[in-house]
């Protein structure tokens, strides 16, 4: 492989970045209780030990063995933490605690992987690649972040300790309001040459989207008590026939972030739980936001329609977060962790969007009737050629915007996430475009 070096400045960058990544990621297995490590929170996701291997696992293979060519020095533990799971149709891993290694094992294997790719980093000479396949590591383990949030969620209390209370949240929500947006024109993704992004951000281009009208705020839970007292999750009509067998199979019949039962409902949060919070985002599956659409007489918005309502200007114009050129700082959103949990619709009036739309970037992803695929120009990453491309199944839906676990680097305008519909353990909102 030919050798260059990589500017001693951008690899100071890098190494402080991925520091600070792996005090995220560090950060989040210090909330769990000792025993908490071989739950599986997640029916379909992996038990939570996968997960304290695999961030270096992955950080590992990807600079030491791939970027470097260094012998392995524990291959089994390599293949075995090298990738996640994500079943689509059934098929549930059951395997038993015992076949995964002690934590200690683990632990000791995250150690070595460390001092590894330190020792590289710390070196004179990169690979031309070494840029981008840090820039890669940074982001998948800043990822990981925020799927490790999601999946502690699920687990009992008892089986967490709380960092810290989450900060209060200024601002009250104005009243729902529906805004006209204008037709014009969306760029999306991100021009080559213009920094780093993933594949699947890759070619930038126009879109021309008609005009259309939009909810200025996100579906709050107390709208989606409506859903639930209208019998929403027992109309078959306002289902598809694969949301309906999904949702029949496994019984749904409130938000995975609920608790209780009808008439005293509860809002599921990280540490605590407390009765409904009506003014916070609803978190719920693609399948079950397309039957509240359907049931609403709205639909769900397309990712292009978004990139309007979130970066476009009356003035024709697009910006780069909704709120300007500024970048992402606590008072423009519920994102950057933090906190734990979602806060009230509308509590952020500095992160509005031109058009006058709450929320758009943080506290919870917005799900959009887009399928999840490659736009023109899509190349995979060599190094990483499964990473988007292994979902252009038409099985996945387009995520835009973010979570309060979302971190900053991740909310530029051409970042894009995605998830199957039936899958609602996800930081995943959404708002509805109107007739
Ligand atoms: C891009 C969030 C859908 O969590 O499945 C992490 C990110 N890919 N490791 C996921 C990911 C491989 C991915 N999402
Ligand atoms: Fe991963």
């Amino acid at each position: 492989m030919t050798v260059t070096r990589l500017d001693v400045d951008d690899r100071a960058t890098l190494v402080r970045r991925l520091a600070d990544a792996r005090r995220r990621t560090d950060a989040m297995f210090d909330v769990l209780q000792p025993d908490a490590l071989y739950e599986r929170p997640i029916p379909e996701r992996h038990r939570l030990i996968f997960y304290l291997g695999h961030v270096e696992a992955f950080d590992t293979n990807l600079i030491a063995r791939r970027t470097f060519q260094r012998a392995a020095f524990h291959e089994r533990f390599d293949r075995l933490f090298a990738f996640g799971i994500d079943p689509v149709d059934g098929g549930l891993p059951n395997e038993p605690k015992s076949e995964w290694p002690s934590d200690q094992d683990v632990r000791d294997y995250d150690r070595r992987s460390r001092d590894e790719v330190d020792a590289l980093l710390a070196g004179g000479d990169a690979p031309p690649e070494l840029a981008t396949v840090c820039e890669v590591a940074i982001e998948h383990r800043l990822m990981h972040a925020e799927t490790l949030a999601y999946l502690f969620h699920q687990l009992p209390h008892a089986l967490k300790r709380a960092p810290a209370a989450d900060p209060p949240a200024a601002g009250a929500p104005p009243a729902r309001a529906a805004i006209d947006i204008p037709a014009g024109r969306a760029t999306l993704g991100l021009a080559r040459g213009a920094g780093f992004g993933w594949d699947n951000e890759f070619d930038a281009h126009a879109v021309d989207v008609p005009a259309f009208r939009v909810d200025a705020h996100k579906v709050t839970n107390g709208e989606w008590l409506g859903f639930v007292n209208a019998g929403g999750y027992r109309e078959r009509r306002l289902w598809s026939d694969a949301d309906w067998t999904w949702r029949e199979s496994v019984a749904l019949e409130h938000p995975a972030f609920w608790g209780g039962r009808a008439g005293a409902w509860t809002s599921h949060g990280m540490f605590a739980d407390a009765p409904l919070q009506l003014d916070r985002p609803v978190f719920v599956s693609h399948a079950e936001a397309s039957a509240y659409a359907r049931w609403s007489g709205g639909r769900l918005p397309t990712e292009a329609e978004f990139h309007r309502y979130a970066y476009g200007a009356p003035d024709g114009g697009e910006r780069a977060y909704p709120w300007g050129d500024a970048p992402p700082s606590p008072e423009r959103g519920n994102f950057d962790f933090a906190r734990w949990d979602p806060t009230p619709v509308g509590a952020f009036p500095a992160g509005r969007s031109a058009f006058g739309l709450d929320d758009t970037l943080g506290n919870g992803w917005e799900w959009t009737a887009s399928v999840w695929a490659p736009f023109a120009g899509f190349e995979r990453f060599p190094f990483y050629p499964g990473y988007s491309a292994d979902f252009f199944d038409g099985k996945h839906f387009a995520m835009k915007g973010g979570s309060m676990r979302t971190a900053a680097c991740m909310l530029r305008r051409s970042f894009r996430n995605w998830f199957q519909p039936h899958y609602g353990y996800v930081y995943a909102a959404f708002r509805l475009v109107r007739p």
